[in-house]
């Protein structure tokens, strides 16, 4: 089932009688479009792409399932809209909320007899479950994810920077042909503490943890692994505070299974980090939905029950941040099935002493 015929399932159930979409991410889920200036309006019956000349060859490559619409100056979105609402006959227009207040202030006052209404992550809802196309583009862009972790572990030493690693992994995604998913992170010793840290000239040391958490994407599709490493030999302190930290992930990634709530799973992996009274060092969730975005939707996390569903893809990615001393984080990407998860990125995670 194509996703315009699951959205229009969606919209049907939801009682919306046509849909505005602008979120560009969503475009590309419903059209195929990756430009980044559109939108498209689905009714039962209709649907329109509409962008300007700008894409003209690139949309008729890519928009195969539905008519398009490309303007050039002097008309604009806001007027050739318009036109086709009324062509469609579209009395009532959902609309995302992801649209911004200045443009949903300026498009809701220019239509007669059109209402526009709001509505709640529609195709957010539809984009947890990824198609076999789907994850086949994520399974890619996370044996890249792989082979970049494999890349930069071989630069592990003292005095290398935080800074030249993080270029490396940059480097090393755009030779590849993907984009980065989101800004590399590389934190050592101290810094490690710091979940989200950039790289910064701090030169590694012996006794260093070193966490390096990095994505690519690849055709559109993100992959988010993060190992830490450890500079040197471990002490005590540093292997207990490791072993817990791996022992917690890879009981949560054994975990994700159809009919388990997420929010269990993320119970269970505190659970494991405090028989060593660590899970006080874990501030945030256990893991997010991962596709088109980064963090996609889809959540594991305390605070929302999140059912999980053959077709989701999430990160587990549990931490320990003790300040003054250093962290741990540990990430793989998961794909639910009907059978046991299925794990997409594979370094090794046992830790390794550089
Ligand atoms: N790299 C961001 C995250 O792991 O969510
Ligand atoms: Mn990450
Ligand atoms: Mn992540």
């Amino acid at each position: 089932m194509s996703n315009l015929v699951r959205l229009r399932a969606l919209m049907e159930k939801e009682n919306v009688s046509a849909l505005l979409v602008t979120d560009l991410l969503n475009i590309r889920w419903v059209s195929g479009f990756t430009g980044s200036s559109g939108v498209v309006v689905v009714t039962p019956s209709d649907a329109i792409f509409i962008t300007d000349s700008r894409y003209t060859l690139q949309a008729a490559q890519q928009v195969t399932e539905m008519p398009q619409r490309v303007f050039s100056t002097p008309d604009n979105l806001d007027g050739v809209l318009g036109q086709e609402l009324t062509r469609m006959g579209v009395k009532e227009l959902g609309f995302e909320t992801s649209q911004s207040y200045s443009e949903w202030q300026r498009r809701s006052k220019l239509y007669d007899g059109v209402t526009w209404t709001a509505t709640d992550g529609l195709i957010e809802n539809l984009r947890r479950i990824k198609t076999p196309a789907e994850i086949a583009k994520i399974r890619e862009a996370c044996k890249l994810a792989d082979a970049c972790m494999e890349h930069v572990s071989r630069m592990l030493q003292p005095g290398i920077s935080e800074y030249d690693l993080g270029l490396d992994v940059e480097f090393f995604y755009r030779r590849h042909g993907a984009l980065l998913a989101f800004e590399p992170i590389v934190v050592s010793g101290p810094n490690s503490a710091k979940p989200h840290g950039k790289p910064g000239e701090r030169l590694l040391e012996v006794g260093d943890f070193v966490t390096i958490d990095c994505g690519g994407k690849l055709d559109g599709y993100c992959s988010d692994i993060t190992r830490t490493f450890l500079v040197g030999k471990a002490s005590d302190r540093h292997r207990e505070i490791y072993d817990q930290v791996l022992k917690s992930q890879i009981a949560a990634c054994a975990a994700l299974k159809p009919g388990v709530d997420g929010k269990a799973v993320d119970q269970m992996t505190r659970d494991i980090l405090n028989e060593k009274d660590l899970a006080q060092y874990f501030g945030h969730g256990l893991g997010h939905g991962l596709g088109l975005n980064v963090h996609d939707p889809g959540r594991l996390t305390m605070t929302v029950s999140e059912i999980l569903e053959p077709g989701m893809v999430l990160t587990v990615e549990p931490g320990v941040y003790i300040e003054g001393f250093g962290g741990v984080r540990i990430e793989d990407d998961v794909l639910v099935t009907e059978g046991e998860p299925d794990i997409l990125t594979s370094f090794p995670k046992e830790l390794i002493e550089a």
